[in-house]
């Protein structure tokens, strides 16, 4: 996509070459319309939660914009002769209640054959053109939050080859099936500067991102990270995706290790989410409040894992 010239709009606000979570297009000085879609193929055998999962996954950009979502549309690849009906159909169930529960609507969708199975959504939410979160805007003395831990992907792994215990699959579903809904509520009226949420990148990749974008240095304190035992404990046996050894490749020329972080924190951080956590840079004197609202609501797991130390042309300082 990069060698494509993008056609620039004075109210284009947020538009393919920023590369963040969703474009956002102003429509009056009041609301900026926020568009995003993801899709893919199932990676959990439960129909209904994998339709829950995919759905929470698609909104989950629109609360990293700082937005609300009110219309989804379907998009679904379906083997139609070989997968029976019935599945497909609780797949669709899941995604619809879960788009349900944002409080948003489902308004339509395409679906074409396909003999890989795929699925996911196209969202459409709104943001007042002011309160626009994105990945650009952390200071230098930000506290970094994130709000759900990391380790699905491992889990999805071990799941794969059969190696997952019976509560890491549910917790990992439990936790992909999250909306980030409550999380970006907590962030009302905080003073706020930079927000992402944790996917396919891990929280390094994305991390990075960030301090691109926001030029700046971040600190992450590879202890201070909620992880789920399971993945730490699958970790620490080599069960590490792929993906993880890409996403750290990925980073590496711009990511600093203390000699004292054991290797299974690295792949912990750069382990691949699905529907992963917000990523939030807070004005230091807000930190503790977002924390403890988060708590309060239930979103129990977020924690303060780091903080903007410096100003840069972005970097990651991982530190134990
Ligand atoms: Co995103
Ligand atoms: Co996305």
């Amino acid at each position: 996509m990069c060698s494509l010239a993008f056609k620039p709009h004075p109210d284009l606000l947020v538009g393919l070459e920023a590369a963040d979570d969703a474009g956002v297009f102003r429509i009056t000085p009041e609301i900026a319309l926020i568009q995003t879609v993801d899709f893919f193929t199932p990676i959990v055998n439960d129909p209904y939660r994998f339709g829950q999962i995919a759905a929470a996954n698609a909104l989950s950009d629109v609360y990293a914009m700082g937005g609300r979502p009110l219309t989804a549309l379907n998009i679904a690849c379906f083997p139609l002769q070989t997968t029976p009906a019935e599945v497909l159909k609780e797949i669709l169930r899941g995604g619809m209640d879960k788009v349900h529960e944002a409080g948003a609507l489902l308004v339509g969708g395409h679906s074409v054959e396909d003999p890989e199975l795929k699925y996911g959504l196209a969202v459409t939410g709104i943001v007042h053109p002011d309160r626009i979160l994105t990945k650009a805007g952390a200071q230098r003395g930000d506290l970094l939050v994130l709000t759900k831990p990391l380790g699905t992907g491992i889990i999805a792994t071990a799941l794969k080859g059969r190696l997952a215990s019976k509560e890491a699959e549910e917790a990992a579903i439990r936790l992909m099936s999250e909306l980030n809904r409550t999380a970006a509520e907590a962030l009302e009226g905080l003073e706020v500067h930079a927000v992402t949420d944790i996917t396919g990148f891990g929280l390094l990749g994305h991390g990075l991102e960030m301090a691109t974008a926001s030029k700046v240095e971040l600190t992450i304190y590879a202890g201070r990270v909620p992880v789920l035992s399971w993945a730490r404990e699958y970790a620490n046996m080599g069960l590490v995706p792929a993906g993880s050894h890409a996403n750290r490749r990925f980073c590496e020329k711009h990511l600093e290790i203390d000699p004292r972080v054991a290797q299974v924190e690295v792949d912990l951080l750069s382990d691949a989410q699905t529907s992963g956590g917000l990523f939030v840079a807070i004005a230091p004197q807000h930190g503790e409040q977002l924390l403890s609202r988060l708590h309060d609501k239930g979103v129990i797991d977020a924690a303060i894992v780091g903080e903007v130390t410096d100003t840069g042309a972005g970097k990651i300082k991982m530190k134990p």
